[in-house]
């Protein structure tokens, strides 16, 4: 409505505006013809079949498009019969058509107020619907055998901290535009990774990749919490790149430290029993893979093993099958995105 109103108010007796509802216009002419003039057109390009199947003188199947044979009135109720048992595809592609056009345009839709109002590039933010948060609370429940109002718990916990989500405004707002952040605090997934440290209380949590911070301000707040509640825990991040991490501030850098460089080499050289493990670095598969196989031996007995891009790849779940350890995956569900969002691949012993 607000961009309705914006363009109403601004835009409409411009010639910018003519200039942009032609593919708004062009865009509707098309849906037009191909849903609903195209059909009649292809309707009405077969009376052969129409009349030969009436006539009840030529078989459906054998009817082809042009051969009539009878000039018998129409009875459409014999025709959609025939015409459906025999070419089921063709004759519901209409429909079958509207069902993807539908199902699109509602994912589609939040993509014009996130063109005009976004400045995130990758990585993007958003929270996750009601029902998804649920799923989470449930899948988490499961993984960690704990009761699911829990899980429900944690995932509140993190929503409700008032505190963090202003920082994290603050700290956006204070960087600028060019960081490419937009000045919300939307944690998606990651209040997964919350809620797994805060049941776990974690002695040791790694995060590989960790980009603007956001995961790594939320990690150390669920550490920061455990500390609090007399379960102190360490997060080591590893970034190959020197500028990650502008969003992890106090009070929250104190819980750890981001070792620079290339992260297989950061894992190798980090002695430490680790608890929670996030792979979210170089997403090749090939990479994943012995980021696992590198951090294996390091696992606790009861560790967690995450990754950020189960929803691309399934080296997470083969890796687990090979070690004998139990996988599952989270699918994000965002709420007023356009994005069908990643998730959460879990691996547990
Ligand atoms: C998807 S982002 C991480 C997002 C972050 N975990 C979060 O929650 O917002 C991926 C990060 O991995 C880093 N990266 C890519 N290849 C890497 C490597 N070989 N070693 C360490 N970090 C790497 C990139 O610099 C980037 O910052």
């Amino acid at each position: 409505m607000a961009l309705r109103e914006f363009y109403r108010r601004n835009l409409r007796e411009t010639p910018l505006g003519a200039a942009m509802r032609a593919p708004v216009r062009g865009f509707f002419f098309l849906q037009h013809l191909l849903f609903s003039r195209l059909p009649r057109i292809v309707g009405d390009a077969m009376p052969g079949l129409r009349q030969s199947v009436q006539s009840g003188v030529v078989r459906p199947a054998a009817a082809g498009l042009t051969r009539a044979r009878s000039s018998v009135a129409a009875a459409p109720g014999r025709i959609d019969a025939a015409f459906r048992t025999h070419y089921p595809t063709a004759w519901n592609i209409w429909y079958r058509a509207r069902y993807v056009r539908r199902y699109y345009t509602a994912r589609i839709k939040p993509a014009l107020p996130w063109l005009m109002r976004s400045r995130e590039l990758s990585n993007f933010t958003y929270a996750l619907t009601e029902r998804n948060r649920m799923y989470l609370a449930s899948t988490l429940a499961v993984v960690l055998k704990r009761p699911v109002g829990e899980m429900v718990g944690y995932i509140e916990e993190l929503e409700r901290d008032e505190d963090l989500k202003t920082r994290i405004v603050d700290r956006v707002t204070k960087l600028g535009r060019s960081i490419g952040v937009d000045p919300t605090a939307d944690f998606g997934r990651r209040l997964g990774w919350y809620a797994i440290v805060r049941a776990l209380k974690p002695r040791v949590v790694i995060e590989t990749g960790v980009e603007k911070g956001l995961g790594a301000t939320v990690l150390c707040a669920a550490l920061l919490r455990n500390t609090a509640e007399g379960h102190p825990g360490r997060y080591f991040g590893t970034d190959i790149d020197p500028g990650a991490g502008l969003l992890w501030d106090e009070p929250y850098k104190s819980m750890g430290e981001i070792l620079y460089g290339d992260s297989i080499e950061s894992l190798q050289q980090l002695d430490v029993e680790i608890d929670v493990f996030i792979n979210d670095s170089d997403h090749s598969a090939e990479y994943e893979g012995r980021e696992y196989r590198l951090v294996l031996p390091k696992m606790s007995a009861q560790g967690i093993m995450l990754a950020d891009n189960a929803h691309v790849t399934d080296e997470l779940c083969r890796f687990s099958r090979e070690a004998g350890r139990q996988f599952l995956f989270f699918r994000e569900e965002p709420a007023d995105h356009w994005y069908l969002g990643a998730g959460i691949g879990i691996s547990f012993a």
